[in-house]
């Protein structure tokens, strides 16, 4: 009713830029940002493609919505098609078609063929939404991101972006069109009926935004370590998936994960291990977050640690 300080209108408005969207909205969490953003724009009569490794969050919100689902195999793009061809042709006047992805995902490593998502979603049309939770502060030229950095933000609808993981602050926002966010601010259950994050929040995304901005150096450092990380395991012969900074070790069973990030922790490194029903049966993993701060022989000395650990 009154959460609204004029200081989160200078936040929204510096994503807004950030991004070259028409606009930005604050919300409390990524969490509330996926469920409330989803559920308000997708009806019950509408269609939405989400890929199968996609966050609880967008799962939730898409529940919440009632939407027709159609679970995508991951990033699988013929799956996607097939699924876009079959909703066009029982398609009512009013069906609108949408696709939601992660542009990184959390649990896989892997980022989504977002390229070719867009180009497909253009076709039937569709529209394309994107959590950016993990690619946020860490692609591009000032950090804002997957969709920004490969220049399909014109045609997407929306993108998500949590404060939780690079940026270090509380919080969320979905950047998309003016339009959208005053259908968020005046629809959004998951934002009216919340109290807003308090004022000094406001101030700490300011400060943190041109730091992340202008880190570039740091986002170099990061890709880098992640890449000679992924080489050091690889001639270990560990297999990682992904080809990013989130490093997941597939083992399968939850004990051998769970064994083997025990014996982890007791050599002093804080890697877990993931199991169901976060990621699906029989994949439990080992989940490494690669930093632009660690150094070289940290790398080196964390791979053996692995390699000793899953003897
Ligand atoms: C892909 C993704 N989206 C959304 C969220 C939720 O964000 P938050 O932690 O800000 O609620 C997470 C995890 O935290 C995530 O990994």
């Amino acid at each position: 009713m009154r959460g609204h300080h004029p200081l989160w209108d200078d936040v929204e408005d510096a994503l807004a830029a950030w991004h070259g969207a028409g606009a930005a909205l604050v919300m409390n969490s990524g969490y509330v940002a996926n469920e409330g953003l989803l559920s308000t724009v997708i009806e019950p009569d509408d269609w939405v493609a989400s890929d199968e490794s996609n966050h609880a969050s967008i799962i939730d919100g898409l529940r919440l919505g009632k939407a027709e689902r159609f679970v995508l195999r991951h990033s699988d793009l013929n799956h996607l098609e097939s699924g876009l061809r079959t909703a066009h042709e029982r398609r009512s006047p009013q069906r609108q078609l949408f696709i939601v992805v992660e542009s990184l995902y959390g649990m896989e490593g892997d980022a989504a063929p977002l390229a070719e998502i867009v180009a497909l979603a253009e076709r039937f049309p569709a529209q394309v939404i994107v959590d950016e939770a993990h690619a946020t502060g860490c692609f591009g030229a000032s950090g804002s991101g997957l969709v920004d950095l490969l220049g399909l933000r014109s045609r997407v609808l929306a993108t998500v972006h949590t404060g939780g993981k690079a940026l270090a602050v509380p919080g969320a926002y979905v950047a998309g069109g003016a339009l959208l966010k005053d259908y968020l601010v005046n629809r959004c259950r998951h934002l009216i009926f919340t109290t807003a994050l308090p004022p000094a929040i406001a101030a700490w995304w300011l400060d943190m935004l041109p730091r992340v901005q202008q880190d570039g150096a740091a986002r170099t450092r990061l890709h880098a370590n992640a890449d000679q990380f992924r080489t050091i395991l690889a001639r270990a012969g560990i297999s990682a998936g992904g080809n990013h900074y989130i490093v997941p070790i597939v083992l399968g069973e939850d004990a051998g994960a769970m064994g083997a990030a025990t014996s982890l922790q007791a050599a002093g490194y804080d890697i877990r291990a993931i199991r169901p029903p976060t990621v699906p049966e029989g994949t439990a993993r080992l989940r490494v977050s690669i930093h632009a701060d660690h150094t070289p022989d940290a790398l080196a000395a964390a791979a053996a640690a692995i390699a000793h650990a899953l003897r």
